[in-house]
């Protein structure tokens, strides 16, 4: 992987890369749509990402490719003006934006080249991966050691609520950056407090399916949703003393739900509560190696998220409910923002490849596709990769 973007990088550029990084994408196990409602979220990073090379320039140029987006060429911008243009380039871009504005002014240029294998629009977060891998190259480049880890996902979040305009949580960025071989992140969005989770291999593989759906109001639907957790915020705020949704006990909400006079508000708020409750006892049972009620805490989720928060699909319920009926399955449910993208399925190892085939036969005869499967481990946050094979 790193010869091709070294390659990539020389053959655009004319010159050889000064560094070399691997970002991974992510997946969350429980705890969906709580990390922009100060709850807990439980995702892990996974051994799928994307890989970049780069260099400074002496001037203020900035030029990006992807072997993703082969049809855009080499794209130029300039440090004197970062506006989105509406294509892959503004993530990279918004980072060093952001990084500019929030951590030392950035006053050269550099040349960037990148490759992935994420499924792109999947719900695995390619985005918050290229947004870390952009912020971990400039650091290096720039030789700034007191960026932390953590600060570089602040970064990309940063990035992401102002130049792209997508009001997401933390978690994305958080599991990309901070990630852990072998270990899911049970990270409090509150505070930003976290604790490495270990996840027993030898009991558990993690499968992820593709649903192939990607849903273009995504982004809009997801900005909708904080709006309606918001107006819940406000309205609670009028009986409670609590900074966020996720501040709250189902005991409590429970109490004052006559507040909320919007039905739908109300089932939203539902969602986010009981989906920080679940998360932290998920959490719990995967310490006491009760992988058995973690599953079936995975499914309560999905079904919260489905007929509560409303941001599942037929073809994710589907894939689902074909899990649901396999013996070697713990739990499943759908991961990430929703409407459209990725199940995530926790699974007796030996019965991976089984759940794969029946999956794919049921999903090809209900819809006439494929569901592309990935066994993934839990893989570490953004490193650089050090050994050029070249
Ligand atoms: C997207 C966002 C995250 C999070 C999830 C839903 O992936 O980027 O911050 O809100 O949706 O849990």
């Amino acid at each position: 992987m790193n010869k091709k973007i070294f390659d990539l990088f020389s053959r655009s550029f004319g010159y050889s890369p000064t560094i070399t990084a691997f970002a991974p994408g992510r997946v969350n196990l429980i705890g969906e749509h709580t990390d922009y409602n100060g709850g807990h979220v439980f995702p892990c990073a996974i051994d799928l990402g994307i890989t970049g090379a780069a260099a400074i320039r002496s001037d203020r140029t900035i030029r990006l490719i992807s072997e993703n987006f082969p049809e855009t060429g080499i794209i130029e911008a300039s440090l004197d003006e970062m506006i989105p243009s509406h294509r892959w380039s503004d993530y990279p871009i918004g980072v060093i934006k952001s990084f500019s504005e929030t951590i030392e002014e950035v006053t050269c240029g550099f040349d960037f080249a990148f490759s992935g294998n994420l499924p792109d629009g999947a719900g695995l977060s390619s985005s918050a991966a290229l947004e870390v891998l952009t912020g971990f190259l400039v650091r290096e480049l720039l030789e700034n050691e007191n960026v932390s880890n953590e600060q570089l996902a602040l970064i990309g979040q940063h990035s992401e609520n102002q130049f792209i305009g997508v009001k997401c949580g933390i978690m994305d960025q958080f599991a990309s950056a901070m990630g852990k071989e072998d270990h899911a992140i049970l990270l409090n969005s509150d505070t930003l407090k976290f604790e490495y989770a270990p996840i027993p291999c030898s009991d558990a593989a993690i499968v992820i399916i593709n649903s192939g759906v990607k849903h273009s109001l995504a982004s809009s639907a997801y900005n909708q949703r904080r709006d309606e957790c918001q107006q819940a915020l406000t309205a609670l705020q009028k009986e409670l003393d609590v900074m966020s949704l996720c501040g709250l006990s189902m005991k409590q909400l429970n109490e004052h739900l006559h507040l909320i006079d919007n039905e739908i508000v109300r089932r939203r708020v539902l969602h986010a509560v009981s989906e920080n409750e679940r998360t932290l006892a998920a959490a719990k049972a995967l310490e006491k190696g009760d992988i058995v009620e973690f599953g079936r805490l995975m499914l309560e989720s999905h079904y919260s998220l489905r007929d509560d928060y409303e941001v599942s699909c037929k073809e994710l319920d589907f894939l689902v409910d074909t899990a649901r009926k396999h013996t070697g399955v713990y739990g499943s449910r759908m991961t990430g923002g929703g409407f459209g993208g990725c199940t995530v399925n926790l699974i007796r190892p030996y019965a991976a490849e089984s759940f794969i085939s029946a999956i794919n036969s049921a999903y090809k005869k209900e819809y006439g596709i494929e569901a592309k499967a990935y066994i993934v481990r839990a893989g570490s946050g953004v490193c650089r990769i050090d050994e050029c094979e070249v």
